[in-house]
């Protein structure tokens, strides 16, 4: 797997990660245990989680259990007021060991909140880095204008060949910056992945090392190299690996890229 660095963070990221909205919002940990040793066996390292996603971010921190250090956990805080603010994080602080790898700003809620405390956190080493996510096209300016003013590590946004909007302004301001990006909703969130196109049409993509559409529209967004890590979602095994293998695929020329997207365009 293919390992790049979060923006100027000391942090070495494997470039397929895992998301857990929905796909860990379970009761029992057990239910997400393969899945998750599987991707850790196929050498994903980074999980996103939030508590806007239930019982994902405890479930996560359960499952990994004695083996925290093996993963990078990007979590987020999602509060109106800094009181409920700082009793998520202090939850997840407790939950992950006491550290937290990327503490992201979810959908910039209360950002100007929450930001601060971020920062006396990783000051004290409880936060190795400070992200802002947004999923909406149309806030993305808005995201990159808070990064541009207020020196974050990370950003979190939609890429995928129906979600460009992020390679007007949010990419070059990453290259300019040094800023890592997590591409969540990669693969349409299953949008794109539900019709794959006839294997006979993907037989251009084996070149690359790629055998599946998951893994063309995953590599899709890799090849960009401003990208850092993509975190796809899924709860299974077999999907799991099927991302991970994309990992080490050979990335895309410019050529390709559109030859993909023209394929995931199609009706
Ligand atoms: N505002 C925010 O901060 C925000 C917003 C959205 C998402 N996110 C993060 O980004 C992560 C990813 O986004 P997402 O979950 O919306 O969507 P996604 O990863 O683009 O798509 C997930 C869907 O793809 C399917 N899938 C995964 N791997 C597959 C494979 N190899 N072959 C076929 N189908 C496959 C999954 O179904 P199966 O279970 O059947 O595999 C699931 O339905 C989230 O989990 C979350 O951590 C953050």
């Amino acid at each position: 797997m293919e390992i790049r660095r979060l923006g100027s963070v000391s942090l070495d990221v494997p470039v397929v990660g895992m998301g857990t909205w929905q796909s860990y919002d379970v009761r029992d940990p057990a239910l997400v245990r393969p899945v998750t040793d599987a991707v850790l066996a196929h050498g994903a390292r980074l999980f996103d989680s939030s508590p806007m996603y239930g019982s994902a971010e405890r479930v996560l921190a359960a499952v990994l259990e004695n083996r925290r250090e093996a993963a990078i956990v990007a979590t987020k805080v999602w509060a109106s007021s800094a009181r409920e603010g700082r009793a998520q994080i202090a939850r997840a602080l407790e939950w992950y060991g006491g550290v937290v790898d990327v503490y992201q700003i979810h959908n910039l809620e209360a950002w100007q909140t929450h930001l601060p405390y971020l920062e006396e956190l990783k000051a004290q080493g409880k936060v190795r880095a400070i992200g802002l996510t947004h999923y909406r096209q149309s806030e993305l300016g808005r995201l990159a204008d808070i990064a541009a003013a207020r020196g974050v590590d990370s950003l979190q946004v939609p890429y995928n060949p129906h979600e460009r909007e992020i390679e007007r302004v949010v990419l070059p301001l990453a290259a300019e910056r040094r800023l890592g990006i997590i591409v969540m909703r990669p693969l349409g969130a299953g949008a794109l992945v539900g019709s794959s196109p006839a294997a006979r049409d993907l037989t251009f993509l084996e070149a690359f090392g790629i055998r599946t559409w998951a893994q063309a529209l995953l590599n899709w967004g890799l090849s960009d190299p401003r990208v850092t890590v993509s975190i796809p979602a899924t709860r299974k095994v077999p999907h799991a690996r099927d991302n991970c293998d994309a990992g080490a695929a050979r990335r895309f020329d410019a050529e390709t890229r559109e030859r993909v997207a023209a394929l995931a365009a199609r009706p």
